[in-house]
């Protein structure tokens, strides 16, 4: 109740720095807090709006006072309310029987033209899903972010049919937004919802930034929605780099906009993205209401999580999933540390960044003509065999970049330096030490820049029109010999993009990572996407746009990604449950890169990915279309899950509308019907269940097999499954022991059912845990997280 509110975020790079030190005002003796009361009792919108009214009423005293605190009424998606309340009218709300929780109002943080092709949905294969599934046609994908930039061409509605029968929401009018004009056959909806941040502010927001009504004056919504499901555009480059045709994932899918994400001008002129969760769960409710068929939100909180109960996307995703409506959320950019991934409720689809096979290389030819690939953003001309340097540093451990050499004009002039970072630590750090050096070497009258960097950093400012190359330390190492080497060291740079072969695919060094810090046994994050240097567009208002277009990072830009491959899967199978899409999605993900590489995770060394990075692997969405048989959950696992979180049976009543007895002895977790299996504590064998149905060919025999985490031995019973016409459902367990009676870290491996067309495969990710354990389990508390090790 009177927990800290957290900090939420959207999950863009750049917005994620602007959000530093961004931390929730709170007003002295009354704040926003979210009254949460389950489903709905009735299908009344109106009566549960007074039901709410009289509910605060007799909290406060009277009917005039509830009218002026309420923020908003919660009654299409579930029941509850958001009111300006004191602690004690808090806690005393919270004490009502027919309230779920009273959950003080945080605040979020906002966490490609080839991308699309990389995931093998290039437009022109006729074969291909995006064609048999009408490229999402009739489907509607929900974006709660920063509103909408509606000129944008990626939203024109050419060759768009009538707006989907099943939508019931509205265009609003407002600030240089006019709904007649502004929402067409693709953009179906756009709202606004600003009053919980109001409330919450105390004093007035500077909105001089902003526009009041759904126009998006970050470019961030804009972004993700054009991602998800923007219209083909021709000839869209970002200067001149990544140059072809732009679309979405699924271009004939429409868009339904909820701005709630406002750019404030806070004291001293900060410009800060500030998202609230009173707000938030109004685009829930709203959407919920509206008829869309898939929500996307690169939106999320930072560590500690909060219970489900306690967090607004959590409620607002049961919901919706409870209706059949996916909600894909980002992972966060947090890591490359584990523990990080946000969204970790287990009916999310929680979407991790993954780089692409496209970069922007500049080849490095030596004057012995070794040549090495580095990235750069550079689109000038070549630079032919010029003077290589290495101005040797007289304090080698100076963190000051370039700036603490005084580079002698002569020896730099017309000549590229190699430059080797030696700060450690933040990404930002980095940023500023290599800014520096190029400043530096720019003033000097150098031509090129090489910085070797270690490879775990995020790739750091690119300059468009100077060759600033990074090198990781080994290739950096390389040309420094060479120089030694030589008298007349000498280089040529050329810059050119280069797609496929040559570079392997990796997880994002930001991109969040496992295990889940409020649940380890559910696995998160679920899958990966792409989400580094991605094309998309942008509101006219970012500084940053070049012809409407911009280059993004983050799980942000990753999460639109999995959104409009969901819309793709609605329009094929409409009706998949969300649980059934993510089994589809997770089960046929790509381990090895489409060039057959394995996967690496950036990372502070270089390993191979596991689960705890991407989840079953980066979305593979033509196999994903037909998955051969899926891992389903319905309502009774959901309230098994409940259960199993210890919640009581009261509130798990509320929240289901359905009355709920758990049984006497906790469910576990493990046997939650998931994609995926995760023991953090494996003791004594455990044997786990799982079903799977057949949705592939009536007739169809699968076969296990195991790939065996390292000191377990697995066993899956049957070993066999047979499917016909009317057997399309069936069980099986699959019973894990540790060899070794030691604590262990992870370790990873895959149950597969394969039956020779299709490759139906689960991430399995065993910790062995012993002494000072309970021996017999009786105590275990998946839940709990905190197992001494
Ligand atoms: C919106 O645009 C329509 C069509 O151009 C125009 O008739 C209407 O007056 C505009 N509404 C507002 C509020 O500007
Ligand atoms: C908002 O901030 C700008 C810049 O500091 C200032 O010019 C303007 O008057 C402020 N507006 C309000 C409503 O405070
Ligand atoms: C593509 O865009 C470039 C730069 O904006 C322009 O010069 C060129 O004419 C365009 N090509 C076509 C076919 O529109
Ligand atoms: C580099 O390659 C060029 C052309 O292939 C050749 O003429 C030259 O001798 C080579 N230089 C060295 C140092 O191998
Ligand atoms: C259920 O749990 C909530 C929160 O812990 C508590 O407030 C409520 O009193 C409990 N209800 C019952 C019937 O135990
Ligand atoms: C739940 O139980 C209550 C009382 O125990 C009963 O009145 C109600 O009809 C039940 N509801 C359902 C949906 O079974
Ligand atoms: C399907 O398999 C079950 C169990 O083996 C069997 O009882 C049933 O008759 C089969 N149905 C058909 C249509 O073959």
């Amino acid at each position: 109740m009177s927990s800290p509110s957290s900090v939420l975020a959207i999950l863009c790079l750049l917005c994620f720095l602007n959000g530093q030190g961004m931390i929730a005002k709170v007003a002295a003796n009354s704040r926003v807090h979210i009254v949460y009361l389950g489903e709905r009792q009735h299908d009344n919108p109106k009566l549960l709006t007074d039901s709410h009214h009289d509910l605060l009423a007799t909290i406060v005293g009277s009917k005039e006072l509830a009218s002026e605190l309420m923020v908003y009424s919660y009654r299409h998606g579930f029941s509850g309310f958001a009111a300006k309340l004191t602690e004690s009218q808090a806690q005393k709300l919270s004490e009502l029987p027919s309230v779920v929780r009273v959950i003080p109002n945080s605040l979020h943080k906002l966490q490609t033209t080839r991308s699309w092709d990389f995931l093998g949905l290039p437009s022109q294969s006729p074969s291909n899903i995006l064609h048999k599934s009408s490229m999402g046609d009739g489907v509607i994908i929900g974006v709660i972010d920063s509103g909408i930039w509606p000129e944008s061409k990626s939203f024109n509605h050419n060759g768009l049919g009538p707006v989907p029968s099943h939508w019931k929401g509205i265009c609003e009018s407002g600030d240089r937004s006019n709904a007649t004009i502004h929402c067409n056959r693709k953009i179906i909806g756009a709202r606004r919802f600003i009053d919980g941040l109001r409330k919450e502010h105390g004093k007035p927001l500077n909105l001089s930034a902003e526009f009041l009504s759904s126009r998006d004056a970050h470019g961030h919504g804009t972004h993700t929605a054009s991602t998800a499901a923007g219209s083909f555009v021709t000839n869209v480059s970002y200067k001149g780099l990544g140059h072809g045709t732009i679309k979405g994932g699924a271009p004939n899918a429409r868009l339904a906009i909820y701005k709630v994400c406002w750019n404030v001008l806070e004291d001293g002129n900060a410009l800060v993205l500030r998202c609230s969760s009173a707000d938030v769960l109004k685009a829930f409710d709203e959407a919920l209401h509206d008829g869309v068929d898939v929500l996307s939100l690169s939106i999320g909180s930072s560590i500690p999580l909060e219970q489900e109960v306690h967090d607004d996307i959590a409620i607002g995703s049961f919901h919706a999933v409870a209706r059949g409506i996916t909600v894909v959320c980002a992972a966060g950019n947090h890591g490359p540390l584990a523990e990080t991934v946000s969204n970790t409720a287990p009916w999310i689809i929680t979407v991790a960044a993954s780089t692409m096979d496209r970069s922007f290389p500049t080849s490095i030819t030596l004057g012995n003509n070794k040549t090495f690939l580095g990235q750069a953003m550079f689109t000038g001309p070549e630079i032919g065999f010029a003077s290589l340097i290495y101005p040797e540093l007289d304090d080698p451990t100076a963190d000051g970049g370039c700036q603490s050499l005084s580079l002698d004009k002569t020896m730099v002039a017309g000549k590229v330096v190699l430059y080797f970072t030696r700060v450690s630590g933040s990404t930002a750090a980095i940023g500023t030490a290599i800014t520096n050096a190029l400043a530096a070497v720019i003033e000097a009258g150098g031509v090129g820049l090489i910085v070797a960097k270690n490879p775990s950093d995020f790739s750091v400012p690119f300059n468009e029109d100077f060759p600033c190359i990074q090198v990781d330390y080994e290739i950096g190492t390389q040309i420094l010999f060479y120089i030694r080497s030589t008298r007349f060291p000498l280089v040529k740079l050329r810059p050119k993009t280069f797609i496929g072969k040559p570079l392997s695919v990796k997880v994002a060094y930001f991109s969040s990572r496992g295990p889940n810090s409020i649940t380890p046994a559910i696995l998160k994050p679920d899958i990966a996407a792409p989400g580094v240097n991605i094309l998309a567009a942008t509101s006219l208002r970012d500084p940053l746009w070049e012809g409407g277009y911009r280059m993004e990072s983050g799980t942000s830009m990753s999460t639109p990604h999995v959104a409009g491959i969901v819309a793709l899967l609605k329009a094929m199978h409409p009706n998949w449950s969300p649980a059934v899409i993510k089994s589809a999605l997770v089960t046929t993900a790509w381990r090895n890169g489409p060039s057959g590489l394995p996967i690496f995770a950036e990372g502070s060394s270089q390993k191979l990915a596991n689960p705890f990075d991407f989840g079953g692997g980066i979305v593979n969405p033509s196999e994903a279309a037909d998955p051969g048989l899926v891992y389903d959950i319905g309502k009774a696992g959901y309230i098994q899950y409940l259960c199993a979180m210890g919640y009581n049976n009261s509130d798990i009543t509320r929240v289901v509308k359905q009355n709920t007895t758990c049984p006497i002895k906790k469910p576990s977790i493990l046997d939650m019907n998931l994609p995926s299996i995760t023991i953090p504590n494996l003791n004594n064998p455990i044997t786990i269940e799982r079903s799977v149905t057949n949705v592939g060919a009536p007739e169809s025999i699968y076969r296990a097999t195991i790939e065996t985490p390292f000191g377990t031995i697995v066993s899956v019973n049957p070993s066999a499954l047979v499917f016909n016409s009317t057997v399309r459902k069936l069980d099986f367990t699959i019973t894990i022991s540790a060899i070794h009676r030691m604590n262990t870290g992870y370790y990873f491996g895959s149950l597969c059912w394969a039956d020779g067309v299709h490759l139906v495969r689960i991430p399995l990710s065993v910790r062995t845990v012993f002494a000072p354990y309970d021996e017999n389990h009786e105590n275990d508390d998946w839940s709990a997280g905190l197992m001494p090790f």
